[in-house]
């Protein structure tokens, strides 16, 4: 027999961890921007796992990569070469425009990995006196789950009662150039910094912010990490959201999408001295850079370019963000967007984003709320134009309505 949601649901609260709320519905099946729940019912997707799923779920082709390499060898472990990584770094590096890759597997992983190497790299190129190198990060940003990570987060329910965090970070203003100009010290290693905060509500900085962080890394030698782990891989319409910007990070970090949903795949991009400086037993992992990772991320680059799923989110991004912006309802505060990220943000007295995200649902729509009153909308890049214009109709009956 068949389990109903409601089994589901109450063996998850009695034996998981409760540190998730996901809306009520329980997907077994996924195909390209669809997913079906155990009682047949078909949503389209608007979340795409957070971004991971831009290829569209399954994606046969990434499917097939993976097949195939499970059954021939998935696990070496870096103690041995295996054939799949070096063309990984090769196809990687190519698309990207980088001199070196770190493979690693969540995009939490590929921070701190990024947080490791730019301090090596202080201390060991820019003569940073030893134990001193800061790191500036932004307010509200967003970037893993880790102890390292949450230390410099501002938001009191990502912190409270986790502490003591590790000292060396500095926490500035998004979108104000002046204020890392205050902040950098002879001491400062890098910025870390989204190039739009998405788990902020898909926050894009003032245009030009990017261009002067840029010159002021560089006069004064600091590495500009751009955390691309949710904005990269053709969500924003580029393959890199810093695309937009006309600029190029030292370090750049991927994750998600790398593997197109199917396996936790997450690299750190960097020119040569960051990434330069690491030497044997001071970093690793032992799925970082296996064999089936590799060869799933690589049917997962392949498939975003030669589909051409990053122009697909360009184009069926405007076309979404014009069709926000026509919405004509009291609930809506503001639309924003770039790409395939959008997001509508409540009027406060509307009420819970949650509410919405449940009557999408109700409507076949699954997006998901962030903080109390945003509804991001992320759906897998290989959306079509008529797709786009159903999911609209749902969303503009939705925000219609008062659930306040
Ligand atoms: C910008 C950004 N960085 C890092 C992460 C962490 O990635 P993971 O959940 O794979 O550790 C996320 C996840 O949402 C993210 O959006």
């Amino acid at each position: 027999m068949n389990r109903s949601v409601t089994d589901f649901l109450a063996t998850e609260a009695r034996l998981g961890t409760y540190n998730y709320e996901p809306i009520g519905v329980v997907v077994s099946r996924g195909e390209g921007v669809f997913v079906w729940d155990t009682e047949g019912n078909r949503y389209l997707d608007c979340l795409s796992a957070y971004s991971a799923v831009n290829q569209g779920h399954c994606h046969p082709k990434i499917l097939a990569a993976m097949v195939q390499q499970a059954g021939r060898l998935t696990l070496t472990s870096r103690a041995f070469h295996n054939d799949q990584l070096a063309p990984f770094y090769e196809e990687l590096a190519q698309l990207t425009g980088s001199h070196k890759v770190l493979p690693m597997n969540s995009g939490a992983e590929a921070v701190e990995s990024a947080i490791k190497s730019v301090r090596k790299w202080g201390y060991v190129i820019k003569g940073v006196p030893d134990g001193e190198a800061e790191i500036i990060v932004c307010a509200n940003n967003f970037h893993g789950r880790t102890l390292g990570i949450v230390g410099f987060s501002t938001d009191p329910e990502t912190r409270k009662h986790f502490g003591p965090f590790a000292p060396g970070f500095k926490i500035i203003a998004f979108g104000d150039a002046d204020a890392l100009e205050a902040a950098i010290t002879p001491n400062t290693v890098a910025f870390l910094v989204e190039p739009i905060q998405g788990e902020a509500g898909v926050i894009i900085p003032p245009a030009g912010y990017f261009a002067r962080v840029r010159e002021l890394c560089t006069a004064h030698d600091v590495m500009l990490i751009l955390d691309e782990i949710q904005t990269g891989l053709g969500r924003t319409g580029k393959l890199l959201a810093e695309q937009h910007e006309g600029i190029e990070a030292d370090v750049t970090l991927l994750g998600k999408a790398l593997s197109g949903g199917f396996y936790p795949v997450s690299a750190v991009l960097s020119n040569n001295d960051v990434l330069g400086t690491l030497r044997p037993g001071q970093h690793g992992s032992t799925f970082g850079g296996n064999p089936l990772a590799c060869a799933v991320a690589r049917a997962a680059l392949r498939v975003l370019v030669e589909e051409g799923m990053i122009e697909n989110a360009a184009v069926q991004g405007v076309r979404f963000l014009d069709g926000l912006k026509k919405i004509r309802a009291n609930t809506v505060r503001e639309v924003r967007g770039r790409g395939l990220m959008l997001a509508v943000e409540l009027h406060p007295e509307a009420g819970r984003a949650r509410r919405y995200c449940e009557a999408l649902q109700a409507r076949g729509l699954l997006a998901k709320d962030t903080h109390e009153h945003t509804i991001r909308i992320a759906p897998p890049l290989v959306i079509t134009g008529d797709q786009v214009d159903w999911a609209l109709e749902q969303i503009d009956a939705t925000l219609k309505q008062d659930l306040s």
